[in-house]
């Protein structure tokens, strides 16, 4: 379906569009069956309660900034840019290689940006990419930027308890990244909108315990497991449905398109559960979902990056179609915006 450009297109006088996506997902496939070997667990349990069958594992020698670099190439390419194009690099991740320096400076030197191209991580965990995408429009929008890179990554294995059944059975291991530019027209990958919030009363519901100011590492942090995400599972699927939606219906306002003017939602892909209750609440069908959890299960900030590439390069995501992410997480953060493809 090709539509002509919103009033909102049409006044903007200048606009932020995606110009490239790219995606790197480790080899290591681990299914549910493969679970079954150390954890009291089954696939019928995991894929009834979430939709998802298998996840990748990043190697031994494999760095988040090894996985960033990698979507980064792939996303710069499909632009036909190079790092020294760059004026801004956002990686979103809570699975830096170290708490210092930043992961972005490590992509930075390894994409060969500019001096004068500023790096820096971003820590809104799953929204983390929606956060990146708000920053990157103003950016672009303001004049502040010509080309910003957005990457999302996440290394989960390195910091979940496999013996933990409740947490490790939903997370992988992936990276994806788009490549914003500007656009004076109505071309393809235009941000309509972008929507952000907070519920910071639920920073308890998704949390790594140990490791920061509050308890430093120390052998008995990590003889207790508490550098290991801690979830409370039921809360924070709760707060999903809801803040999921609400952020999607302000994106949706921002725009100014109804639900049915939308041909793909391209969801952080969590819990094919969360996403029915929050498509059912929007009135979107759930054919419309595109979903990729089944075989990547949550990669956290990585994985609308992720799923946007693979509907483009896949060609599921047509020129003229209007796009919805929205994603949701420790924080609990989320984010939402819309895109003219
Ligand atoms: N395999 C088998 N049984 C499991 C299990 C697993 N992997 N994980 C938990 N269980 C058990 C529990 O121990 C519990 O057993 P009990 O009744 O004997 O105590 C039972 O299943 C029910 O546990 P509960 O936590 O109530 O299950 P649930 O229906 O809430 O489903 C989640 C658990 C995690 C799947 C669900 O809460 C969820 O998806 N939440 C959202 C999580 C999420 O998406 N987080 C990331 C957001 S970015």
């Amino acid at each position: 379906m090709t539509t002509p450009p919103t009033s909102l297109e049409r006044n903007a006088p200048r606009g932020a569009r995606i110009v490239g996506t790219g995606s790197d997902l480790p080899e290591e496939i681990r299914t549910n069956h493969d679970l079954t070997r150390t954890l009291d667990t089954s696939d019928e349990w995991i894929r009834s309660r979430t939709g998802i069958g298998a996840r990748r594992i990043a190697g031994k020698g494999d760095k988040t900034s090894d996985m960033a670099r990698r979507a980064a190439q792939r996303a710069l390419e499909s632009a036909g840019l190079t790092g020294r194009d760059l004026d801004m690099i956002v990686v979103a991740t809570v699975t830096p290689d170290r708490p210092l320096p930043s992961t972005a400076s490590l992509v930075h030197h390894q994409l060969g940006a500019r001096i004068d191209c500023a790096a820096f991580d971003l820590a809104a965990a799953c929204g983390g990419f929606c956060y990146g995408l708000s920053l990157a429009r103003a950016q672009i929008e303001s004049g502040m930027a010509r080309h910003v890179l957005v990457v999302g990554v996440e290394l989960l294995s390195r910091i979940v308890d496999w013996t933990d059944r409740g947490t490790c059975v939903l997370f992988g291991d992936g990276a994806g990244a788009v490549v914003l530019g500007p656009t004076e027209s109505s071309a393809g990958g235009r941000l309509l909108s972008t929507a952000l919030g907070v519920d910071g009363s639920l920073t308890e519901s998704l949390t790594v315990l140990a490791g920061g100011s509050e308890e430093p590492t120390s052998a008995e942090t990590v003889a207790s497991g508490r550098h290991y995400v801690k979830m409370n599972g039921q809360e924070v699927f709760k707060a999903a449905v809801r803040y999921l939606s609400e952020v999607s219906a302000r994106a949706l306002e921002q725009a100014g398109i109804t639900a049915d003017g939308i041909d793909w939602v391209v969801p952080h892909q969590a819990n094919s559960r969360i996403l029915e209750a929050v498509a059912s609440r929007l009135g979107i069908p759930n054919e419309r979902m595109f979903l990729n959890l089944e075989r990547y299960g949550n990669t956290s900030s990585a994985s609308i990056p992720i799923a946007l590439d693979e509907a483009v390069r896949s060609g599921v995501i047509r020129p003229g179609q209007h796009l919805l992410f929205c994603a949701l997480g420790a924080g609990v953060a989320f984010g939402a915006a819309v895109v003219r493809w």
